[in-house]
């Protein structure tokens, strides 16, 4: 019984998240979110914003891989980004370049 219940929960849940416009990762909430969320300002820039600026250049992912590996300021005025946000590694980093820049 207990096992079913948690199944809906679960199927739930999955319908939720596709019901809303775009939520971030899991990765990005557990190593970005304090500072980050997809369209409004917080410590940092909204990624809608990243996304907006980067938009059209070729070599956007690169640099943002870049940006985010190295951290520091990028012209947000907004302070520093830490170096690989809070302990994101390379492939999480990777992947979060490539979804910030599918924002629109
Ligand atoms: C402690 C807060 C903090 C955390 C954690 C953080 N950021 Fe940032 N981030 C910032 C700030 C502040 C800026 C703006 C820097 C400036 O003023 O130019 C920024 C800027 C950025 C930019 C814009 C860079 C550019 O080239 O314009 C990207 C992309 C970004 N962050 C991605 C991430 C990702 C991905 C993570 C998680 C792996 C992350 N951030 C975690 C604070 C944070």
């Amino acid at each position: 019984m207990k096992a079913i219940f948690t199944v809906l929960a679960v199927a739930g849940l999955m319908v939720a998240g596709n019901a809303m416009a775009t939520d971030m990762p899991a990765d990005g909430k557990a190593k970005c979110g304090a500072c980050h969320s997809i369209d409004t300002k917080k410590v940092g820039p909204a990624w809608k914003d990243v996304a907006a600026k980067y938009a059209g250049k070729a070599d956007a992912e690169a640099t943002l891989v870049k940006n985010i590996t190295k951290g520091g300021a990028y012209g947000w005025k907004m302070g520093m980004m830490p170096a690989k946000g809070m302990g994101a590694n390379d492939a999480q980093i990777a992947s979060l370049a490539k979804f910030i820049l599918t924002l629109k």
